[in-house]
């Protein structure tokens, strides 16, 4: 209240001294006019009498002068004329009597010959009296008084100070209301609800802190306070999680549980990451600039590991507004537990090694989709230089450490782990490969087949997503370069150096909140313009390898085979755009846009359509909110490594009241065995599965959900973590830290 008071009382003075000053300024103003106005008059009427009195006067006629004065006379406009020594010959009858203050000017105007104006007070009233010469031969020889009531001025003057006082008044009430208003809806009812959230917070229960809290008017204490609210609410939820499973005699990974296991394996060391993707872009719209996270699983699953372990994250900084931001960042930008460090890329070393060498090289190389992999010697070029420079950038920032911990990520990286080693033969290097790795024949197509698997070699231990990509990768190695692959070890032996190769399924964090429906299902529905009953959804980035033309197909399939469904079912796809510069992903989109036209133009009612196809990126909120929306997730992806929306979905259902259509052919298959396994190329088989995700038996839904999230939650990225480090820490030690 007190500050209420304050504030509008500092507005209330500057209202006052801002109005009070115009308004002087105003009737200053409005006063000079009018006596400008005032002196014209009087002078071109001084200037008629005179005339027209002159014969008179120059005669030395003592009558006569009556008719000048009714020619001239108003009741607003005394006259009097005099002769050479200051008498009156004649005057207006309103002003005779009062004549005895305009003798001095008289005589003054006749002594000058010259004329005399000035504020007298006639008869109680201000008047502009102006005194004319009649001349004669050049000489005064009498003279004409003007005289113009001026009282006006002064009660104008007061008019406008009150109109002014008036005005300020109604500016002040209308300043005082909207004033409280705003501080009432901007500042106390949101610091109201934050007092209320914390408080909650305190309490231990986790609630989402209020939408309300405008930063650009808290500046950087919301965020702050926010920031600290959130690491508090975590550490909470983490230590309860801790001692939930504890009582329960669980071994499950937690964030907690990696930290101290990093802690104790490798004492207090950063741990250092490699990608291609930035965990955090930013991006510059408008006059803000945003920070975007990408739709990217190894994003997903890393993020959680750094933040829980600290350290340093290369990747190349892609986003349009990332110098702007800097080269190194500290990250989550809310409570900053690790750092990002940027590797700027020119657009023709992007072109090549990122769009060229790894995306339509390596990517239809490692997965089997039947699409042609373009190997190019200038693309090669740039992948290997671009490896180069990222190793560059790794060794300068562990440069302090000692026999740091480096976790090189996917395809981009093979030659990257073979520099660092030789750089630094003290580092541990893992080198995870994300995607699929296939038979040795299909490696084999690639001209530079040997130096991808002697880069990747350099480090200590390679992982993959299941045993099989594991095997395939070994018979690569043992076909195709000189080396020993001790089969019963998992490991491939070249000189002196050993590299392990191993499965480590990748994963999510498992969902703490414990995800649940929205109470509000059919609100949320009507908001987002969707209707059904049962709903649907995908989550991909648009990718050839998605699968997304083939599931479009066997959506129309389902709806053809079981007409009752429409209008009941809608499906939700929700699809990234994804390495667009390619040809064949702007064919893949523009064919997925148009088979969602189609079918919605074929099956689409009035209200309702088949398909509600959101294409643009969408961000871990939005999708975990169409995740918690859904009956079923389809995941029918013709070749995937593993595939992190079917766990991301899994955890987001703690209501376990959701089924999961998922792919035989994705890594995560070998996993969620509860899901409706399908062959995404057979579409009768995929339309029976969306069938059979709507009519299951409650209970069925139920158990098979609840079998996928025990598997996902004693599976998480914590112990995907874990369980690498912990394979990395056996590597017996180098302990020279330079290479020879
Ligand atoms: O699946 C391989 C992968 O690199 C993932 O790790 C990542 O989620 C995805 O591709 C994203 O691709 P990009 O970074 O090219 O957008």
């Amino acid at each position: 209240m007190r500050f209420l008071v304050r504030l509008l009382g500092g507005i209330w003075l500057a209202t006052l001294v801002v109005s009070a000053g115009f308004a002087y300024l105003e009737v200053r103003e409005e006063r000079e006019r009018q006596i400008e106005s005032l002196k014209r008059r009087a002078t071109l009427v001084g200037a008629a009498v005179a005339e027209a009195s002159e014969r008179l006067v120059t005669r030395g006629a003592r009558t006569g002068y009556e008719r000048v004065l009714t020619r001239f006379g108003t009741p607003e406009r005394g006259l009097a004329i005099y002769d050479a020594f200051g008498g009156v010959l004649g005057a207006t009858a309103d002003v005779r009597p009062f004549l005895g203050p305009v003798s001095p000017l008289v005589s003054d105007a006749i002594r000058r010959n010259e004329p005399v104006a000035g504020f007298h007070n006639v008869a109680g009233r201000l008047t502009w009296v102006h005194v004319v010469p009649v001349q004669q031969d050049e000489r005064a020889a009498g003279a004409a008084a003007v005289l113009l009531d001026a009282q006006y001025l002064d009660s104008g003057e007061w008019d406008l100070w009150r109109r002014t006082a008036v005005r300020m008044g109604v500016l002040m009430l209308a300043v005082t209301g909207i004033t409280w208003a705003l501080v009432r809806w901007s500042v106390t009812r949101p610091i109201a609800r934050i007092a209320e959230w914390t408080k909650q917070m305190k309490a231990g229960r986790p609630v989402a802190p209020p939408p309300d809290a405008d930063e650009s008017l808290f500046g950087s204490l919301a965020s702050e306070v926010t920031g600290l609210a959130r690491t508090l609410a975590r550490a909470r939820s983490a230590a309860e999680q801790e001692a939930r499973l504890r009582l329960a005699g669980e071994s499950v990974w937690t964030e907690e549980r990696l930290k101290q296991f990093v802690e104790m394996r490798f004492g207090r060391r950063p741990v250092f990451v490699v990608s291609n993707r930035e965990p955090v872009s930013h991006v510059r719209d408008g006059r803000v600039v945003r920070e975007l996270e990408p739709a990217s699983g190894l994003v997903t699953a890393l993020g959680p590991i750094m933040q829980a372990c600290g350290g340093v994250w290369v990747a190349h900084g892609s986003g349009n507004a990332d110098r702007e931001v800097g080269e190194r960042v500290g990250l989550p930008s809310s409570d900053p537990a690790y750092t990002l460090r940027r590797v700027w890329l020119s657009d023709e070393e992007e072109a090549g090694y990122y769009y060229g060498f790894a995306n339509e090289g390596l990517w239809p190389l490692c997965h089997i989709v039947h699409e042609r992999p373009r190997f190019r010697a200038a693309d090669w070029e740039h992948y290997r230089a671009v490896n180069e420079r990222f190793a560059r950038a790794l060794l300068q920032e562990m440069e302090a450490v000692e026999e740091p911990i480096v976790l090189v990520q996917d395809y981009h990286f093979a030659l990257l782990p073979r520099l660092v080693k030789e750089a630094r033969p003290d580092a541990r290097v893992a080198l995870f490969w994300h995607i699929p790795w296939p038979n040795f024949e299909a490696v084999g197509i690639c001209p530079w087949q040997s130096d991808i698997l002697l880069g990747m070699l350099g480090a200590d231990l390679v992982g993959f997503h299941t045993q099989f990509y594991c095997n395939n990768f070994l018979e690569t190695v043992e076909r195709a370069i000189e080396g020993r692959i001790e089969w019963d070890r998992f490991t491939v032996v070249r000189g002196q150096h050993t590299t392990h190769v191993r499965p480590f399924p990748i994963s999510v964090a498992p969902d703490l909140g414990g995800g649940v429906r929205p109470s509000d299902r059919a609100g949320v529905l009507a908001a987002l313009g969707v209707t059904g009953e049962f709903i649907g959804v995908g989550v991909e980035r648009v990718d050839y390898t998605k699968g997304l033309p083939e599931r479009i197909r066997a959506l129309r399939r389902f709806f053809e085979r079981w007409p009752e469904y429409r209008r009941r079912l809608t499906f939700i796809q929700i699809a990234s755009p994804s390495r667009s510069r390619i040809a064949r992903y702007q064919a893949v989109q523009e064919e997925t846009r148009e088979m969602v036209r189609a079918l919605n133009a074929d099956l689409g009612e009035r209200g309702w359509q088949p398909i509600v196809y959101r294409e643009r990126h969408h961000d871990h909120r939005e999708i975990d909110g169409f995740y918690r929306l859904a009956d079923f997730c389809m995941v029918t992806s013709l070749h995937d490594g593993m595939n992190l929306v079917a766990k991301e979905f899994v955890a987001a259902r703690g209501d376990d009241d959701a089924i999961l259509v998922l792919s035989r052919f994705a890594g995560a298959s070998h996993e969620l065995r509860d899901a409706l396994l399908v062959n995404p190329y057979d579409v009768e088989d995929v339309a029976a599965a969306i069938h059979r995700a709507v009519t299951l038996p409650v209970e069925e839904r139920r158990d098979r959900m609840s079998r996928m999230r025990t598997q996902v939650r004693e599976h998480n990225i914590y112990g995907w973590a874990g369980l690498l480090l912990d394979e990395l820490a056996r590597i017996p030690r180098v302990t020279d830290r330079r290479a020879a």
